[in-house]
């Protein structure tokens, strides 16, 4: 048996749990205030739209619809360049293999770096694919912040070739992202020591807004090639279960991103041929449509605004049940997670006592609270820390 997957053994533990005070802050899904999975008023329009042609259910072209990866590709890096090329994936995590098995093809020497911690399924995800995969420092418990000197130390030492993984915004699972500053220093290091970035851009949009959480993946694209960058669309039009992904590569010519993009698409067919169509058509007619584009940005903007406002929330309401803690840093924290600082033992009381499901690292899933629960969770959290 292989082991099961230590987040979705939260939720199961979650639904198995019979206490109707429960509260699930393991898994990575945005909730409402009414605590349920939101279809976007956006993606409900260009869904009925798609639904009344009764359209065909032919296959995709390997690298999907022409339309979705040319407004994916505007979406992140701010306009089409014929020395991009963009495929439609399933999910981030297709987006991730597509590009790990890409570049494990291209330089099978390779070493790949992740953030310690990282996503937990990047370890594994690039190991399948052949990878031997390294860790940098990143999350500082001390100071609750970045360890900056020792992400700069290990991406310094990193071998010539080496690919990087960057999360360009809301790091999942610490919430802490770098400032603009130490992008700067990174790309620096990154172009310095010769090394391939490999940026996972899963919250566009989660963190400051669409333009400012691309800062990342333009200052890299503008800068230097190749760059890798994997899109997700899962949280930010909340379509999950229909894997709407991307990989873009940005190559040093037209001619060599043809040639990469003919690469692409064996690894894309020698996989699973062709990505599924109905996701990346909703996408496609939302980001293309200037009305369905502006109310899917507000739409947006208001689930960034209520995680932002659920943040403040639960440590107002912690620091007044636990006078002379302070969890401010959880304010500096970016998207829908926050590394809170709770130990594992803590998060086990939480569990036991309070049906309050988190990850023994002390993750918590923001964007999980609600009008309604925050108050038990703060109040919760108060009483196992004290
Ligand atoms: C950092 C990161 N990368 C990739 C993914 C995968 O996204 P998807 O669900 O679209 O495959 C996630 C999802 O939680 C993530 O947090």
């Amino acid at each position: 048996m292989a082991p099961s997957d230590p987040i979705l053994g939260v939720t199961e533990a979650f639904v198995a749990d019979p206490n109707p005070r429960k509260v699930n802050l393991g898994v990575g899904v945005y909730t409402d205030d009414q605590g349920r999975i939101p279809l976007l008023e956006s993606v409900r329009h260009a869904e009925s739209q798609r639904l009344k042609t009764s359209p065909h259910r032919g296959y995709l072209p390997i690298d999907g619809l022409a339309a979705y990866d040319k407004a994916v590709q505007e979406l992140v890096f701010g306009s089409q360049k014929n020395n991009i090329v963009t495929v439609q994936a399933l999910g981030g995590t297709g987006g991730l293999k597509i590009g790990a098995d890409f570049l494990r093809l291209i330089d099978p020497k390779a070493q790949l770096w992740i953030s310690e911690p990282s996503w937990e399924n990047h370890r594994q995800l690039f190991e399948a694919a052949g990878f031997p995969v390294k860790s940098y420092p990143y999350y500082d418990p001390a100071t609750h912040g970045l360890d900056f000197a020792g992400l700069q130390r290990a991406l310094s030492a990193a071998p010539a070739g080496d690919i990087v993984v960057l999360h360009a915004c809301c790091h999942n699972p610490t919430g802490v992202d770098l400032d603009h500053g130490q992008w700067d220093k990174v790309r620096e290091i990154v172009m310095a020591r010769g090394l391939v970035p490999f940026l996972d851009l899963a919250y566009q949009g989660f963190g400051d807004g669409l333009e400012a959480d691309a800062h990342a993946a333009r200052l890299f694209a503008g800068a230097m090639t190749p760059v890798f960058l994997s899109s997700s669309f899962s949280k930010s039009f909340s379509l999950y279960g229909e894997r709407v992904g991307a990989l873009s590569v940005v190559s040093a010519s037209a001619e060599e991103a043809a040639r990469v993009l003919s690469q692409l698409k064996r690894v894309v067919r020698t996989n699973y041929s062709n990505p599924p169509t109905h996701g990346g058509q909703i996408v496609a007619n939302v980001l293309t449509d200037p009305q369905l584009h502006s109310l899917w940005e507000r739409e947006l903007g208001a689930m960034r605004e209520r995680i932002k406002a659920m943040r403040k929330q639960l440590v107002e309401k912690i620091h007044a049940r636990a006078p002379g803690t302070d969890f401010s840093f959880m304010l500096a924290q970016r998207g829908m997670f926050s590394y809170s600082g709770l130990t594992k033992e803590q998060v086990r009381r939480l569990r036991e006592e309070y049906s309050i499901y988190a990850i023994d690292t002390g993750r918590i899933c923001v964007a999980a609270l609600n009008s309604k629960n925050v108050d038990y969770v703060a109040g919760a959290i108060a009483s196992v820390i004290r």
